[in-house]
């Protein structure tokens, strides 16, 4: 009789074959459960935009509405049209007839027509969700009403959902491989453990397993093997762990930074919540974008500075209104008859108003008060301030003026105001003057100093009454708060509340509060990337003779608070000291001019050139000079290029409320390779302690500091350059303006009505 073939897996395995199907199975049902329950706040969140939407359009559509046809669509002109997920807008008569629609928003005019009539024959909004053959699309069709109440026709918000679909997906791909690898995890680990148990060596097992998962290399299982080709095996099981190994901590990177990371679209749906239905107002001196005169025609820049970094990436996120100092040549030329102008020119997110100054009045606020005075007076840059009674009227009328352009554009409604900088110190006591029921905060970009150095300011009282009129003063550091809360316990009659670190005016309570600024990433910046970024690289080497030797860089307003004099030296001191880096090194300096009106400014771009010619006199060979000193106003391309291409970045400010050029050094550095030497008086130094911390002062310290990070191991770099990129990366921009925003609008603000019963 013949014998029957059985084969019997060991119990230990069937039972693990079965607990891995059964934790496959349950994965895959909280898989389908998590992603349908994002899938649905997607489109809760969709349908929160299209209302908003709706409701910011709902003004304009009723008044262009009362034209005829042609002039109606005239008036709203792109205010029609789709950028992004939004496919565009249409709008109608009572009687169903189409006025004018967005581009896109022809291809599904037969979908929309019937439902347009049902919005109108019940006189209620519809929001609903099509797939067509093509297309996935979100629409809401609102009634548009007349001031009587009466439908005067409607208003269809089309958005595309193929974005969320994608989403949907990749979500599904992550997913897909969580599962995926926990179930081989456990599969191996049940085939290693009977494997084990039949050699009784599972402790050793179990300690080689270990090794693996924490990334120790092992060259082989510490077991016997009964046949040598198990032996290749087990080799390839070891490689092939740590292949996934790597994969899972990449993998868990990208979920923790997907789930915790602050992201534009998240900040603007956190400002819709903060904001309810409220308006956006940003004051600062300086514009976001300025038209200068190049050849009789006006060109666009973006202005140097902390500032416009990064408050121009939070108005594109959430919309709003950006008052500033129309300080460009064609700027007039550019704005209509109120200063306003939709920004960014190619792409436009929010509004920007110009305010018109004369030039004795910028000459009295901005370079005398402002710069010559409060400048130094805040920063410890020994340079002595200089306090003219002229420039302080001027500062006072600047300030009112620009209070009075942000009334103008917060309306009669309720709006947020942030008031930016020491340039607009009173600019919260005159809003607050003027609309109580106002929510007002005010950020200071510099350093608060400590109450000896502010005595000497002859309007120091008065800076601090009119900063006290915000109900939330923001600083980078702590340090600046305890200075500011110290200043004014020792200047005004004031309630102070160091507990909760809160100051009493007069009845009006102010907040203190720390709030570190940041950047956004450079993916979400019009830079170049991969091949054509290798391409520009290789222009700007060639273009000043860097060849392909290593380069490090400095980016900076050519400002004395920057210690750009002390940089040079160091440089100078270690090619004293270390000769064999001549021809290898080069150090470029990117030098934007800043505040030329003022004489110590200019002198300091002279100052520096000097220096630069005499250090390259002095070891410059044929073909090679040791700084490149590129002054001249760089666009965010170019800057980003040369952080790439630098292998080290130089901050070395004397004194400095944050600094974010050592941030946009480190957001530049996906590759890990590079090192950055950071002053200690940089608010930043207390964020990026992996950078080599200078004191720019000292001079040997400096330059040895250039030789170390030119000699650092490359593992070392790179450990260093990724806790700081999870620094930068986790704490960004969106999360600055998201936090100051929470905290100023749960500040309680006293109505108009309980005002007057107050
Ligand atoms: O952060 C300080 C600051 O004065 C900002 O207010 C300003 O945007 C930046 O430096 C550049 O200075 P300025 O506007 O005077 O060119």
């Amino acid at each position: 009789m013949p014998t029957k073939f059985s084969f019997h897996l060991p119990n230990s395995l069937r039972m693990g074959l079965l607990i891995a199907a059964l934790v496959g199975l349950l994965i895959a049902a909280l898989a389908w459960f998590q992603i349908e329950r994002e899938r649905r706040n997607d489109l809760e969140e969709m349908d929160r935009r299209a209302y908003v939407l709706a409701h910011q359009m709902a003004y304009p559509v009723q008044v262009a509405l009362q034209l005829p046809d042609s002039e109606a669509a005239t008036a709203l002109g792109s205010m029609l049209e789709g950028y992004r997920r939004l496919i565009g807008l249409a709008i109608y008569r009572a009687d169903g007839r189409l006025v004018a629609a967005g581009k896109g928003v022809a291809d599904f005019s037969s979908l929309l027509d019937p439902i347009v009539e049902q919005v109108l024959a019940e006189s209620k909004d519809i929001v609903e969700v099509r797939r067509t053959a093509d297309a996935h699309i979100h629409l809401l069709a609102s009634v548009i009403r007349a001031p009587d109440g009466q439908p005067q026709g409607a208003l269809a918000v089309l958005h595309d959902l193929v974005s969320l679909d994608e989403r949907a997906t990749h979500r599904r791909a992550q997913f897909g491989f969580w599962i995926g690898f926990i179930v081989l995890s456990l599969l191996i680990l049940t085939v290693a453990g009977a494997w084990a148990f039949y050699d009784r060596s599972l402790n050793r097992l179990a300690e080689w397993m270990r090794q693996l998962r924490t990334g120790d290399a092992v060259e082989a299982p510490p077991i016997q093997l009964p046949i040598a080709r198990l032996a290749n095996e087990s080799d390839r099981l070891a490689s092939s762990l740590r292949v996934a190994r790597l994969a899972q901590q990449a993998q868990a990177r990208a979920v923790m930074h997907a789930t915790n990371a602050w992201t534009r679209d998240r900040l603007r749906a956190h400002v819709v919540d903060c904001l309810r239905g409220g308006q956006l107002v940003v004051v600062s001196n300086r514009e976001p974008y300025m038209h200068e005169l190049r050849e009789g025609k006006p060109h666009l820049i973006m202005p140097a500075g902390g500032l416009v970094t990064a408050l121009d990436p939070v108005l594109q996120a959430c919309g709003g209104v950006w008052v500033a100092h129309g300080s460009g040549e064609a700027d007039r030329r550019m704005a209509d008859a109120q200063g306003r102008l939709a920004v960014p020119p190619d792409d436009p997110t929010y509004t920007l108003r110009r305010v018109w100054l004369t030039r004795e009045e910028e000459q009295g606020y901005y370079y005398g008060f402002a710069n010559e005075g409060l400048w130094p007076l805040c920063h410890l840059a020994h340079e002595r301030p200089i306090f003219r009674a002229g420039d302080w009227e001027h500062y006072v009328r600047a300030n009112r003026r620009f209070a009075e352009a942000a009334l103008e554009e917060a309306g009669s409604g309720p709006a947020v105001v942030l008031v930016q900088d020491y340039q607009m110190a009173l600019v919260p006591r005159f809003l607050k003057e003027a609309r109580p029921e106002l929510a007002v905060g005010i950020f200071w970009h510099i350093p608060w100093p400590n109450p000896e150095a502010f005595r000497i300011c002859p309007w120091g009282p008065d800076l601090l009454r009119g900063i006290l009129g915000a109900d939330l003063i923001g600083f980078h550091l702590q340090q600046h708060c305890n200075n500011f809360l110290d200043t004014v316990d020792r200047t005004i009659e004031a309630r102070l509340d160091w507990d909760h670190f809160a100051v009493e005016l007069q009845g009006h309570p102010s907040l203190v509060r720390p709030f570190p600024i940041s950047v956004e990433s450079w993916d979400e910046r019009h830079v170049l990337t991969g091949a054509e970024l290798e391409r520009q690289i290789a222009d700007l080497q060639e273009r000043y003779k860097l060849g392909q030797g290593r380069v490090a860089v400095g980016v900076d307003r050519i400002d004395y608070t920057k210690g750009m004099t002390e940089r040079f030296r160091a440089v100078a001191r270690f090619f004293e000291r270390c000769p064999q880096y001549r021809e290898q090194f080069t150090f470029v300096q990117l030098g934007a001019p800043s505040r030329t009106h003022i004489p110590r400014y200019r002198n300091y771009i002279n100052e520096l050139e000097t220096l630069a010619d005499d250090i390259n006199w002095r070891f410059q060979t044929e073909s090679w000079k040791p700084i490149r000193f590129l002054i001249g106003h760089h666009d965010g391309a170019t800057v980003h290029a040369f952080l790439r291409m630098a292998e080290i970045g130089i901050v070395s400010s004397l004194h400095d409320g944050m600094n974010l050029v050592a941030k946009e050094f480190v957001a530049a550095k996906s590759n890990l390779d590079g090192v950055l030497i950071l002053s200690e008086f940089a608010g930043a130094a207390r964020e990026l302690v992996d950078a080599l911390i200078i004191n720019p002062y000292d001079t040997e310290q400096f330059a040895e500091a250039i030789r170390r990070a030119l000699e650092m191991a490359p593992e070392e770099r790179e450990a260093r350059m990724a806790r700081m990129r999870r620094q930068v990366e986790e704490n960004n921009i969106y999360r600055w303006a998201a936090n100051f925003l929470a905290d100023l609008t749960a500040v309680p603000i006293p109505t108009p009505s309980t005002q007057e019963t107050a």
